[in-house]
């Protein structure tokens, strides 16, 4: 993955940038203190891909570990003005790949139903509709779990 880390090796440098960057641009972006946690294993293991251009942030996506042989995503984020141009299917893809050659066998997330993008993107690379979850963001903002299987390696 481009820029490609794992969260023992990020600076607290890079995570005070990676926070800056979350809640900018996440609709739902993490507090200072949840980065804080990830950096410092208590969300268990996690892996961080983020993707720099002229020496700023455009791209992050961020893993955890949902159970034994699925990963979570927890994040997929990318600047504005990289959005639409493939940087979102290079980070995925590649994520993708990194899980698979870790012989996970499939990818869970959650997403607001309101965010249409975000959810065409995940239909558009196999990603299906597990559930619905109802108020999960808040009084009136419904979520979907999505599930994407991952296809065998040969
Ligand atoms: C979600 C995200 C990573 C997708 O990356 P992207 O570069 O925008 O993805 P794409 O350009 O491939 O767009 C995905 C699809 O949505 C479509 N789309 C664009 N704007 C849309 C809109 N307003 N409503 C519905 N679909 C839309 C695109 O046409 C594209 O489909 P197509 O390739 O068949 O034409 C990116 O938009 C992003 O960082 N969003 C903010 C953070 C976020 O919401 N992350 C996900 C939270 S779970």
């Amino acid at each position: 993955m481009t820029g490609h880390k794992h969260f023992a090796d990020l600076s607290q440098a890079s995570l005070e940038e990676t926070s800056i960057f979350d809640s900018k641009y996440f609709p739902n972006p993490w507090t200072k203190a949840k980065w804080n946690q990830v950096s410092n294993g208590e969300l268990g293991p996690c892996m961080l891909g983020l993707v720099y251009k002229d020496k700023r942030l455009v791209g992050l996506i961020l893993f955890g570990i949902a159970d034994p042989d699925t990963g979570h995503l927890y994040k997929i984020l990318v600047s504005p003005d990289e959005q639409g141009s493939g940087l979102s299917q290079e980070l995925l893809l590649r994520s993708e790949s990194h899980l698979q050659h870790g012989k996970y066998i499939s990818v869970y997330l959650e997403v607001e139903q309101s965010n249409l993008r975000a959810l065409a993107f995940y239909q558009k690379h196999g990603y299906q509709v597990l559930v619905k979850k109802k108020g999960f963001y808040g009084a009136g903002r419904d979520g979907l779990a999505l599930e994407h299987i991952l296809p065998k390696l040969v």
